[in-house]
């Protein structure tokens, strides 16, 4: 691959990570994602984010900046918007090809390259509205941007271009190829990238919501041209779309979900699965569309995307030793520390003898503000008058999403 010009001196370089690891170690990219980086050239030149040494990222990027003559060592400033590892775990190598870098980041981002990469020299730090001007016109600017996603995140603008270089945020999962730009992209590659930036979203983003919905209105007084993430592709055409996308995720913890279900369910023996398609059946009724997931079989992070967006949440599980059948409590959990809130929530399932699970599941989920319809129990296979109230419920819950509307 070649580095893409953006603009006059300005070039995206990435790397792409592919299928076979997870993301943070937990999240599974079937279609990769990508590590973007930048490169803005005035009298002096600054890579704008780095990678980490994952799926030979700096060779890859390496390669690319060869396209456009240029190497590690031509560069005089680094900065680094954000220090999860994706963007740094290079750094060392880097500062040893190019000991003379000027490494530009927040004040906690300082202490950051030091904690991860034992760098102290030629690290300076810059605070919201810092400016540095690279010569030849090209002046970088720097906004805070807090917990979007970690505590030290910041996005660099370069008002000549008019380009916001916004790290994590309005970012994607999926590799980027030759394509990069919205303006280029098929419908089915466009509906590829809303899907897996809604998934990237959720699984990543999603606990720290409230602080996109305060960095959108901190970037809102910038003329902003392109957003060029360090995941995903790039906003030229139409920057609007990610930052309006970002901002209907982020409101989607305040109860402002589509009016659509998520369930989630998992089974031991089949005495709970055999329900599934009575509420399924119920939910669709009412036209109402239905997500499935299916846990342990699937990874979380689908239903997790799912849920993020829904409305409304179906659990179906068993009792398991007197609590919630482990593989959905994790899922419970996850949605914990998601903050999947405000939603409207049923949950069915089979027991053996006394039950448990909807008293732990309660007790699970009391912080979650969710809205919870009575609940489906029955004692191990379900009766005729079971599927029936199974059916009743998942209809009850898809008119309850309309009303909401
Ligand atoms: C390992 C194990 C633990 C169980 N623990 C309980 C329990 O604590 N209380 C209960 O009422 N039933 C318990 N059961 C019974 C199941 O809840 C019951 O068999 C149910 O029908 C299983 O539904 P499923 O086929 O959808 O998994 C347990 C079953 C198994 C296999
Ligand atoms: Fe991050
Ligand atoms: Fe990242």
């Amino acid at each position: 691959m070649k580095a893409v010009k953006m603009s006059e001196g300005i070039y995206r370089v990435g790397a792409n990570i592919k299928n076979g690891d997870m993301f943070e170690g937990m999240w599974p990219i079937p279609d990769g994602v990508s590590l973007n980086c930048y490169v803005v050239s005035g009298e002096k030149k600054a890579l704008i984010d780095m990678v980490d040494d994952w799926n030979n990222a700096p060779g890859q990027i390496r390669e690319q900046l060869n396209s456009i003559s240029m190497g590690i060592e031509d560069f005089d400033y680094l900065i680094l918007n954000h220090m999860e590892p994706d963007h740094i775990g290079w750094l060392q190598e880097f500062v040893v090809i190019n000991p003379k870098v000027q490494i530009v980041t927040t004040p906690k981002g300082v202490d950051l390259v030091k904690a991860f990469c034992g760098i102290t020299e030629n690290v300076s730090a810059v605070k919201s509205g810092d400016t540095l001007d690279l010569g030849n016109g090209k002046v970088l600017s720097f906004t805070e941007i807090p917990n979007v996603h970690w505590p030290e995140t910041m996005v660099t603008y370069e008002s000549e271009s008019g380009i916001l270089f916004s790290c994590d945020a309005f970012g994607s999962y999926g590799e980027v190829h030759e394509i990069v730009f919205d303006d280029e992209l098929s419908q089915e590659q466009h509906d590829f990238y809303d899907r897996e930036s809604l998934r990237y979203y959720a699984n990543i983003i999603a606990t720290f919501s409230l602080f996109v919905l305060k960095a959108i209105d901190k970037l809102a007084g910038l003329d902003i041209k392109m957003i060029a993430p360090s995941h995903g592709i790039v906003w030229r055409e139409n920057p609007g779309v990610i930052v309006e996308r970002y901002k209907q995720y982020a409101n989607f913890m305040n109860g402002k979900g589509l009016p659509e279900i998520t369930l989630i369910w998992g089974s031991m023996y089949g005495y709970t699965e055999k329900v599934v398609s009575s509420v399924v059946k119920g939910i669709r009724s009412e036209s109402v569309p239905v997500h499935v997931h299916r846990v342990p079989e699937e990874n979380a992070s689908w239903a997790l995307a799912d849920a993020w967006k829904s409305a409304g949440i179906v659990f179906g599980m068993p009792t398991y030793e007197y609590k919630m059948f482990p593989p959905i409590a994790g899922v419970v959990d996850v949605f914990e520390d998601k903050r999947v809130w405000n939603k409207k929530v049923f949950r069915f399932g089979s027991f053996g003898w006394s039950g448990g699970a909807q008293k732990d599941f309660m007790e699970k989920t009391k912080k979650l503000k969710w809205e919870h319809l009575e609940p489906l129990e029955w004692q191990g296979e379900a009766d005729d008058e079971a599927h029936k109230i199974a059916f009743e419920r998942g209809a009850e819950l898809a008119r309850m999403i309309k009303k909401a509307e």
